[in-house]
């Protein structure tokens, strides 16, 4: 299935060579609808409480020396370069559809001095593009949100697809917003990214996916409450036997 569900809110529409409006992108791009990928990096600090969470994903993640670890839907690279930096014995890569993000995140392992593989792609690629069953980990941070409930479902078969059996998957995204406080803050996230693709996560619905697309020991590890909702961080692994 194309991975490139219309996404809830309309991207801004790139000018084509010519002056004519280009096609929206077929994903939701970092920022949503309000483009600025130069951006990201600040909003994300200042927003998301990022420290807290992607130290917590790092953590969560522990691959093995020799292992491989897929970033899904890297972004600007942030998570990682720190994977890299904390695992070096593991091989990192970061597959994302936005090239824009992608030249971001280039520029920041180099900064960093790690070797980080980048691959241009979307997400239901992912067992095409690192190879199936080849990967012991697979992370993502802040995607799932943003993605339709088709798109969500097809990550995560992908996600599944790419680990090896007894492989781990490690998720930092908005989840189950469970009080009102957090209910209103995640309202700023929505009139970023769209309600349609992001009211599914605010319901909690994230874990049962995971569950459908076979994924076994799912748990949701700690809950990080931030100024624009609370983000969960989720772990599962791939059964040893199919
Ligand atoms: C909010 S950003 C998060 C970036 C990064 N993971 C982080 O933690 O900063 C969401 C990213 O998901 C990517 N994305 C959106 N739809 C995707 C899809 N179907 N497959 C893979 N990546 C996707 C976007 O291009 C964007 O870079």
């Amino acid at each position: 299935m194309p991975n490139g569900s219309p996404p809830g809110p309309p991207p801004p529409a790139r000018p084509a060579a010519g002056g004519a409006p280009a096609d929206p992108p077929p994903f939701t791009p970092a920022l949503g609808r309000l483009g600025w990928t130069a951006a990201y990096d600040a909003a994300i600090a200042l927003f998301t409480r990022e420290r807290w969470w992607r130290a917590a994903l790092v953590a969560l993640a522990a691959p093995q020396p020799g292992g491989v670890v897929v970033d899904l839907g890297c972004g600007t690279g942030t998570l990682a370069v720190r994977l890299k930096r904390a695992y070096p014995g593991a091989a990192v890569h970061g597959v994302d559809p936005d090239p824009a993000v992608l030249a971001i995140a280039r520029r920041k392992a180099a900064r960093a001095g790690v070797d980080v593989t980048w691959h241009e792609a979307m997400g239901d690629r992912l067992p095409e593009v690192v190879g199936a069953g080849r990967a012991t980990t697979v992370v993502s941070s802040l995607v799932f949100h943003q993605c339709p409930m088709p798109v969500k479902r097809a990550l995560f078969a992908a996600a599944f697809a790419a680990l090896r059996p007894g492989g781990t998957l490690a998720v930092a995204d908005y989840g189950l917003q469970r009080t009102r406080l957090m209910r209103g803050l995640f309202r700023i996230i929505q009139a970023v990214d769209g309600a349609a693709d992001t009211t599914p996560n605010a319901r909690g619905v994230l874990p049962g996916l995971m569950r459908d697309a076979g994924f076994a020991d799912v748990a949701e590890r700690d809950v990080v409450p931030t100024p624009t909702g609370s983000i969960s961080l989720y772990s599962a692994r791939r059964p040893d036997t199919p």
